[in-house]
């Protein structure tokens, strides 16, 4: 990312502080559609609208903070994929980046698959009414009692991590007198150009079954001879929030590779590839994602080109994007509650929520931008931290970024592009209540997941 540690523009401090940040845009009152979902901008008052509503409406109806999630937004992203790869590809959606019921019904709808990793993914799909056979059911260590819900149910696929897996679903699917068709997840040792903690390809992880030293190769063969499972494919995922395709292309390459000795060895052409999730979307105006027909284009070439050098009949491929779909789909309007300039530093704007409901800053170094929401602004901009409300200094929810100067408690302001891993990954830290998904639609609004209670928090807390 092209970063100036001292930008250029008008400021408060006149010395600014080290740091990772680019110049304040010319136009503060200005909403990059980059990072915005489609249907938002501002009203003739200068208020932030969202499917034609007003955030201040939002606020009075439904609190802050709250997800404001863009239902037109998620619904084009999802068709998007869905027409970018055609009736030759599957797309999932990945659940972990935010699930719900509403939502596995807008994916039903736009004719999408879902991919789940757990229990409790796999609950809200069914009980929305996805259809078993498109459910994708993902994890390193499934439970006895997840598996056998997952192969009662008749999920699609079963995506198997380890050699215990293998034997487990086997037993599972037998026992119910079933044939479980199950993907392979291998790691193909790609270096993901992404934070350490969301890339999943190289070797020195928890996630999948290692290619290089051959344990790919023979959890296939032991696969292959196990009655209860049907084995469809091969499955491999780099990682998060990836801008590069070079990733895709080495592990294309490896797994058509593994294909090939399958079908060496065994004389069986294995009839799928999947090839995760991972792709990166803009979280500020300095990330450039790629389109989806691009990366549609790109990996049905990239395994084209494989198979055919290995002369294999061209698998059918599935991805599972998660964070590409619903991440732009929402943002978070917070309101704000204290100002608090430091001197030759910057200043440190606290919002009504923090860590709780956005911890991937904390977690990833994330960056994240910012816009004044309520109204606009002429005044010059000043740095700020926006920080949360949390017991905790690193509780940061946008490190730096440029807000009006005469920002003030009251006013609200909204961080984009927070629709994958924030209310999925959301907690109750200083018992904090998590924030409710607010859906937007063509004028009208609705929770789709309600906002935690005090009555919530007790529940559990049985004495
Ligand atoms: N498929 C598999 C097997 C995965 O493990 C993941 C994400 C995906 C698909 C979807 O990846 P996506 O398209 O959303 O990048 N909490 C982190 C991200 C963790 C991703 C975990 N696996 C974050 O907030 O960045």
């Amino acid at each position: 990312m092209s970063r100036s540690a001292h930008p250029a523009g008008p400021r408060h401090a006149d010395v600014l502080p080290e740091g990772h940040y680019t110049a304040p845009a010319d136009d503060l009152n200005a909403l990059d559609p980059k990072v915005w979902a489609h249907t938002v901008g501002r009203d003739a008052d200068g208020v932030v609208t969202v499917g034609g509503i007003a955030v201040t409406q939002l606020a009075e109806e439904y609190g802050t903070p709250a997800y404001i999630l863009d239902e037109t937004d998620f619904r084009d992203r999802a068709r998007a994929w869905r027409t970018a790869f055609g009736t030759d590809a599957d797309v999932f959606y990945a659940g972990k980046a935010f699930l719900s019921r509403a939502v596995v019904r807008w994916l039903d709808e736009e004719g999408l698959n879902l991919d789940v990793c757990s229990g409790g993914e796999l609950a809200t799909a069914l009980s929305a009414g996805m259809p078993a056979e498109r459910i994708a059911f993902h994890g390193n260590n499934k439970s006895p009692e997840e598996i056998e819900r997952a192969v009662r149910a008749g999920v699609g696929r079963i995506v198997l991590d380890s050699f215990q897996e293998i034997v487990r679903v086997a037993h599972t699917a037998e026992s119910l007198g079933k044939r479980q068709p199950v993907q392979i997840r291998v790691t193909v040792g790609v270096e993901a150009h992404t934070h350490e903690f969301i890339a999943t390809a190289h070797e020195d992880q928890k996630f999948g079954i290692p290619l290089a030293d051959g344990q790919a190769a023979e959890a296939v063969r032991r696969a292959l001879q196990l009655d209860g499972l049907d084995v469809i494919g091969i499955h491999s995922h780099i990682g998060s929030q990836i801008f590069d395709m070079s990733g895709f292309e080495v592990a294309a390459h490896r797994v058509v590779g593994l294909l090939k000795d399958v079908r060496d060895e065994h004389g069986v052409e294995l009839a799928e590839i999947d090839l995760g999730g991972g792709l990166g979307i803009a979280y500020t105006s300095d990330d450039d994602p790629r389109e989806p027909h691009e990366i549609a284009k790109a990996l049905s070439e990239i395994v084209t080109r494989e198979c055919e050098g290995a002369r294999l009949r061209t698998p059918r491929i599935s991805v599972e994007p998660g964070r590409a779909i619903v991440g732009p789909t929402a943002f978070t309007l917070y309101e704000v509650g204290t100002v608090k300039p430091l001197e030759g530093l910057r200043t440190y704007v606290s919002v009504d929520g923090g860590m709780s409901d956005n911890i991937r800053t904390a977690l990833y170094d994330a960056e994240y931008s910012v816009a004044l929401a309520s109204r606009t602004s002429d005044a010059e901009p000043m740095l700020v931290r926006v920080v949360g409300k949390h017991c905790e200094s690193g509780d940061i929810v946008v490190k730096d970024a440029f807000l009006p100067g005469d920002l003030a408690p009251g006013d609200l302001i909204a961080v984009p592009a927070t629709g994958a891993y924030c209310r999925s990954m959301a907690s109750n830290y200083n018992h904090a209540m998590r924030p409710p998904v607010v859906a937007v639609r063509d004028g009208a609004a609705r929770v789709i997941v309600r906002r935690e209670t005090e009555e919530d928090l007790l529940r559990l807390d049985v004495g």
